[in-house]
């Protein structure tokens, strides 16, 4: 059993889904230091390829059912100085078709490595989402428009958590995610549990979703919805008119927040925090503009300026699983800058050059565009 009074920054990390997009970030920025051990669950290695060979990484490839029935869960959990858990879908169109399935992993499946955290006494880093705020309370009070603050800013200890119906069920994933978090925050409470519970605000990067028709089936997040779309010359797709807000992140920007974490575990147990890039808010409207224009620039082919941008409804884009938006994702991030000493610094226009320069990288066919 470890001594929560003496939480010293991790040496032995377990990372539970280390094969994701931000998993695959956090471990290779691991292994870049000298002197730490990884230990990693994931089914899928894609994204970590590069990195199945490094001296200080294992990867067990099984399910977190399977590795908590044969014992290689308890072992590695009672071996970390912390827990990374990193596994969910988070994916608005797989909260329309396979709720159930959504609920499972983002809930249910996380449970028995909360609860040998809890037992082992083993510092847990839970990821959530920024989407636990749901809607903004000013999405209900029209008239009052944008016009206070307190009304749609998402501080972690202030804010009320607004679902919508369980008929949208949009929400599935969010609720499943809330539940969550209420758990592990009750077992901090409880137990003296030692944990840190992230919200994080769209990270954006390389690796971060598959590509339809490439790498990939259904239907990506926006960001990878709008490349493929460049990609393949065919419009960009507004859901109800593009008018939503989200607030961009780099993903290592977020990293870097993750870093700060681990130098200051005492700051950094028994909190949650929202974790995104104040400033860079924009609507989806103007973010599928400003994506074509960069990969106009990043592909050297300017008729990709003039592609068309077009409004589909909800339904027509999710099917009748029960869309309903978040409209709009501001943060307050004095959390993190207070307790961590981290803000994000990298801007909406790098981090979107960045990302587009990866994926034309791998997926463009530049044959085209040279003989044209
Ligand atoms: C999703 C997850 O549900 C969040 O929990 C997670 O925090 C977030 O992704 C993330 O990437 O961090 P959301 O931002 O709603 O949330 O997911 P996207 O699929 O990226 O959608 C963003 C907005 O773009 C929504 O308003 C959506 O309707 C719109 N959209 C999406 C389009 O207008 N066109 C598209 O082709 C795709």
């Amino acid at each position: 059993m470890k001594d929560q009074h003496h939480l010293t920054t991790p040496r032995r990390f377990l990372l539970v889904g280390c094969s994701g997009f931000i998993g695959s970030h956090l471990l290779e920025r691991l292994l870049k230091d000298v002197g730490l051990e990884v230990v990693g669950f994931d089914l899928e290695a894609g994204k970590i390829e590069h990195l199945l060979g490094h001296d200080n990484f294992t990867l067990h490839r099984k399910s977190i059912d399977e590795a908590v029935a044969d014992g290689s869960m308890q072992e590695a959990v009672a071996w970390a100085d912390v827990v990374v858990n990193l596994a969910a879908i988070c994916n608005p169109y797989e909260y329309a078709i396979r709720p159930s399935a959504v609920i499972k992993s983002s809930l249910f499946d996380a449970l028995p490595i909360v609860d040998l955290c809890c037992e082992l006494n083993t510092w847990l880093i839970q990821f959530s989402t920024c989407e636990v705020y749901g809607r903004t309370v000013s999405s209900y009070v029209p008239e009052e428009g944008y016009s206070d603050p307190d009304l749609y800013v998402q501080s972690e200890s202030r804010t009320p958590l607004v679902m919508g119906p369980v008929s949208k069920q949009r929400w599935c994933y969010a609720s499943a995610k809330q539940t969550l978090e209420r758990y592990v925050y009750a077992l901090g409470f409880e137990r003296q549990m030692p944990f840190t519970i992230i919200r994080p605000y769209n990270f954006f990067g390389p690796r971060m979703d598959f590509i339809p028709g490439r790498d990939g089936t259904g239907i990506p997040r926006v960001l990878a919805c709008f490349i493929t779309a460049l990609l393949d010359d065919e419009p960009l797709l507004l859901v109800d008119g593009g008018t939503a807000r989200r607030t961009i992140t780099s993903i290592h920007d977020a990293i870097d927040a993750m870093m700060a974490m681990f130098d200051r575990p005492h700051a950094a147990t028994g909190q949650i925090f929202n974790i995104g890039a104040d400033g860079n808010e924009l609507t989806i409207s103007e973010l599928a503009h400003r994506m074509r224009e960069i990969y106009a620039d990043v592909s050297c082919d300017p008729r990709k300026r003039n592609l068309p941008i077009l409004n589909v409804t909800g339904e027509e884009f999710y099917g009748k699983g029960g869309y309903e938006d978040c409209d709009r994702r501001v943060i307050d991030s004095t959390n993190a800058t207070s307790l961590l000493g981290w803000s994000a610094k990298i801007g909406i226009d790098e981090i979107l050059r960045e990302t587009i320069s990866y994926y034309y990288e791998i997926y463009a066919d530049k044959t085209a565009v040279a003989t044209r």
